[in-house]
C-alpha cells in the first residue's frame, strides 16, 4: 500500500517512519511512504502557499491552487484518483474500524493543514475522508497523519510478523488488553501474579479475561455492551460490577 502525504514538512514524515516495524515494512516493499511537498507546487515567486482569510480574522489560510496541483500530480503517478484523508479537528473520529477500512486501499493520500486551515474549495473538490484523531487541537496535520499511517499500515497484510499479530488486542473486540509481565519475577518487591507462573492454560485464559474486563470497566466503561458478551464474559462482568459498586459505597 502506498501512502502519499501532502505537507509543508515532508522530512517530519520521512523521519518518523524510518524506525522499527514501518521501516521494515518499507524495506520489504509492503508499504511505501511518500512525502509530497506542497510548496513545490506554488506558482508564487516567493514560494508562498498561504494568504490572509477573506472576511478577516487571525492567522493565514493555505491556498487552494498548490494543494490541488500536488494532488493532481499524485493522481498522475498513481494512475487513479486515490481517497484523500484530510487531517482536521473538525473531521470524524479515527477508529480501529476506519484503519481496517483504509488498509484495503492500494493508495491513500493524507492531507496536512497548517495555519488556520485550507481554502474550503479545494477541500470540497478532493477530500473524501475528513479525520480527527481526538478532541484537541494540534499545530498541524503531520502528527495525525503519522498516527493514521501507523494504524493503517499494521492492518496491511504481512506488515506485522507472526510474533506481533493483530488478532487479540485492544479494540479488535470490545475489551481492552490485559496486563503483561516478563522477567525479573520480582521487581521493587512486587511479584508477578502467581497464576501466570503455574502453566495452567485455562486458568491463565480466565485470569486474563477478568483483567481485561476490569481495566475496561475502570478506564473505558463506554466500550462495554452487556448484550454483546458471551455467557462467561457476562458472568465476570456482573461479578466485577458488584465488587465496584461495593467499593464505591464503602468510600
Ligand atoms: N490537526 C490539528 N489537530 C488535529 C486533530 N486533533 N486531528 C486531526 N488533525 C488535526
Amino acid at each position: 500500500m502506498e501512502f502519499y502525504v501532502m505537507t509543508l514538512f515532508p522530512q517530519m514524515i520521512q523521519q518518523a517512519v524510518s524506525f522499527s516495524i514501518l521501516d521494515r515494512a518499507q524495506k520489504q516493499g509492503r508499504i511505501g511512504v511518500h512525502g509530497v511537498d506542497i510548496r513545490e507546487y506554488t506558482q508564487d515567486k516567493h514560494r508562498h502557499v498561504d494568504d490572509a482569510p477573506y472576511g478577516g480574522g487571525a492567522g493565514m489560510v493555505m491556498q487552494a491552487p498548490p494543494v490541488y496541483e500536488a494532488y493532481a500530480d499524485i493522481c498522475k503517478t498513481v494512475g487513479t484518483r486515490p481517497r484523500v484523508a484530510y487531517m482536521t479537528p473538525t473531521g470524524t473520529p479515527f477508529t480501529q474500524k476506519k484503519a481496517k477500512e483504509l488498509a484495503k486501499e492500494e493508495a491513500l493520500v493524507l492531507l496536512c493543514g497548517h495555519y488556520e486551515g485550507i481554502d474550503q474549495r479545494v477541500i470540497d473538490e478532493i477530500v473524501t475522508d475528513p479525520i480527527s484523531i481526538g478532541d484537541y487541537v494540534l499545530t498541524g496535520g503531520e502528527l495525525p497523519a503519522l498516527v493514521v499511517i501507523d494504524a493503517v499500515a499494521r492492518m496491511v497484510e504481512g506488515v506485522l510478523g507472526n510474533e506481533e499479530s493483530a488478532g487479540e488486542e485492544s479494540f479488535s473486540g470490545m475489551l481492552l488488553e490485559y496486563p503483561q509481565y516478563t522477567r525479573p519475577a520480582t521487581f521493587h518487591e512486587q511479584d508477578v501474579p502467581e497464576v501466570l507462573m503455574e502453566g495452567n492454560h485455562e486458568a491463565i485464559r480466565r485470569w486474563r479475561l477478568e483483567r481485561s474486563m476490569e481495566i475496561t470497566m475502570r478506564n473505558r466503561p463506554d466500550l462495554l455492551i452487556p448484550e454483546k458478551m458471551s455467557r462467561e464474559e457476562r458472568g465476570i462482568y456482573e461479578r466485577l460490577r458488584e465488587k465496584f459498586l461495593e467499593k464505591s459505597l464503602a468510600r
